[in-house]
């Protein structure tokens, strides 16, 4: 092959590879909007089988958090589309800094944060395949909209610390406020509302473990991801993915 057919050859490589990439970030993108769509669905549901009027309150957070879920996603897939190799293959998401911008997003998107303050803490190195990172972020944005909504009842300003660190090769990421906690007959591995169901239902998907401890201090949730990489993703909804 003389010099201008290898490097046409080379071109032509790229550019294929380019074209995966592109088609595998679209298909990611279509997913995850049809995760939200049927979180949505959901909760329009739950609302629906309440049979009784919304107040504004509710109804604003209702749709502030199905804003923070887009608002979430949006933000994976920006950070993704930064990524060397969009984030596929070898190098992956760097989780640590995914969380600090979600942190700020939401700490200056949802109304009902008031003065909470979020703080965000990463050892470095915390990497998470992009099938991993939806389920992480999610579960994230689903425990720290719980804590802005129900830590501190009487209104007062709180603080949320979320933090992730890899620790023997799995990663742990922790949210943690400093409010009333759950109360003592409440079992969050069996009770709770749409979003603890979606949490443990995204947290089997990841194999990961996720363990409550809740006192005098407030809560913390413990999301413990194993060193196996070869966790899969099964689908939530699995008529939809
Ligand atoms: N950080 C927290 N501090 C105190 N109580 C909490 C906290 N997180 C959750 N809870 C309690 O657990 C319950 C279940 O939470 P869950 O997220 O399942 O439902 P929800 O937030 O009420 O509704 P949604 O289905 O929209 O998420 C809440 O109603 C609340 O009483
Ligand atoms: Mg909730």
């Amino acid at each position: 092959m003389d010099v201008e057919h290898r490097e046409f050859g080379d071109a032509a490589v790229r550019r294929a590879g380019s074209d995966d990439r592109l088609s595998e970030a679209q298909h990611r993108i279509a997913n995850n909007l049809a995760l939200i769509a049927g979180y949505t669905r959901l909760q329009a549901t739950r609302l629906y089988k309440a049979d009784r009027p919304l107040s504004a309150r509710e109804a604003c957070i209702a749709l502030e958090e199905v804003a923070a879920r887009i608002e979430t996603v949006g933000e994976l897939h920006r950070l993704l589309s930064d990524a060397p190799g969009h984030g596929l293959g070898g190098g992956g998401v760097d989780l640590g800094r995914f969380l600090a911008k979600l942190c700020t997003s939401l700490m200056q998107t949802v109304s009902f944060a008031g003065d909470t303050v979020i703080t965000h803490r990463d050892s470095g190195g915390c990497m998470v395949r992009p099938d991993q990172a939806t389920p992480v972020a999610l579960i994230v944005s689903e425990l720290v909209t719980n804590a802005l909504k129900y830590a501190h009842p009487t209104g007062v300003a709180g603080r949320i610390r979320v933090s992730c660190r890899s620790v023997g090769g799995g990663l742990v990421v922790e949210v943690t406020d400093d409010g009333v906690g759950l109360s003592e007959d409440f079992n969050p591995l069996s009770d709770g509302g749409l979003g603890f169901r979606v949490v443990r239902g995204l947290a089997r998907q990841l194999g990961a473990d996720l363990v409550y401890e809740s006192g005098d201090i407030g809560l913390t949730v413990r999301l413990t991801l194993g060193a196996d990489e070869e966790h899969r993703v099964i689908p939530l909804w699995p008529d939809r993915d």
